[in-house]
């Protein structure tokens, strides 16, 4: 192993600069050439690839987003793509490639494994819903943003005794949307794991709560569940209280990374280059038990993801 080439893919998140920083200082440690790769697989095709030194990522863990840029790559799920993805790694003498990413971007690398190119994933992606990790970098900072929106939010709904409809992202995951739930103590929520709950439900909770001497109500919908605007000027018809509808949108994916997102982002990057240098491969980085482990690429994009009830049935326990 003398060549490394890394890549940030999919939907960047707060955290992926320390999985870089952690990646080039490991490698270099152990004299492995790190080659950056930018714009995810897009740059792997393009030949968009430069040497990464020491120096290059110096205090990039301060920042969000990430310093190789990302995007997602439609070129990648075809087959021309993907073979072309592996000719050039192989035109750059990468003698393996850490792709940094979300479930999308695994699913490539272990396709490009199949090839022949050894590889290994880090779980970078703010929605945790890999189901192999029990934690996937921007997660935390995510949900932190979606928090002090939501208490901010939350002042001027109180002031105007309003309805406040706040809606966090994650297309297919609630996890978001169920931590800033519970976080901040909110009084129905509405995610894409629960199918047999809808506005009807959420109108009923709300003249409840109002019932009970509750002055303002917040609720949270995840995007994948979308319609917020239309939810909050049905509620506003229903029962004659004013609601307002809030999207947070894309600055949940931004912004300074917390503690947690860099602390897991640098074990990580230094664990993939641990696995390189016992020439163990194929493998995705993990947090399982609350320590750093390795799974077999195959086995952890096959692991279905479980949705924790409990937290759904504790967020409206909570509520009033
Ligand atoms: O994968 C993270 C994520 O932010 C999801 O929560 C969201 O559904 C999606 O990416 C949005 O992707 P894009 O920025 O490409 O529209």
């Amino acid at each position: 192993m003398k060549k490394i080439g890394i890549l940030t893919s999919g939907g960047d998140a707060p955290g992926m600069n320390s999985v870089i920083r952690a990646v080039v200082r490991s490698a270099l440690k152990v004299n492995f050439q790190v080659l950056g790769i930018k714009r995810g697989y897009e740059g792997l095709l393009s030949g968009d690839i430069s040497e990464l030194k020491s120096t290059d990522v110096l205090g990039i863990s301060d920042h969000g987003g990430t310093m190789l840029r990302s995007a997602r790559s439609e070129e990648m799920r075809t087959p021309d793509g993907l073979k072309r993805a592996y000719e050039m790694s192989k035109i750059f003498g990468i003698d393996a490639l850490i792709v940094i990413g979300g479930d999308g971007s695994i699913t490539g690398a272990k396709a490009l494994s199949e090839l022949g190119l050894k590889v290994i994933g880090i779980p970078a992606t703010i929605d945790l819903d890999l189901e192999c990790s029990e934690y996937t970098i921007g997660f935390d900072t995510a949900v932190n943003t979606g928090v002090e929106a939501i208490m901010k939010i939350s002042d001027t709904t109180s002031s105007h005794e309003r309805v406040s409809i706040v809606e966090v992202m994650g297309r297919n995951c609630g996890n978001i949307a169920l931590w800033c739930a519970i976080a901040c103590g909110v009084d129905d929520i509405l995610i894409p794991e629960v199918t047999d709950v809808g506005e009807n439900e959420i109108i009923h909770q709300i003249l409840q709560n109002r019932a009970k001497g509750k002055k303002q109500n917040i609720i949270i919908v995840a995007e994948g569940i979308g319609g917020s605007q239309e939810l909050a000027e049905k509620i506003q018809i229903t029962t004659g209280i004013v609601s307002r509808a809030t999207i947070l949108g894309h600055i949940q994916r931004g912004g300074f990374p917390s503690a947690l997102d860099r602390f897991h982002g640098a074990n990580m990057g230094s664990f993939a280059i641990s696995l390189l240098t016992e020439n163990n491969y194929n493998k995705v980085v993990v947090v399982k038990n609350g320590k750093y482990d390795h799974i077999d690429i195959t086995e952890a994009l096959n692991q279905k993801r479980c949705f924790d009830v409990e937290l759904y049935k504790r967020v409206r326990q909570l509520s009033i």
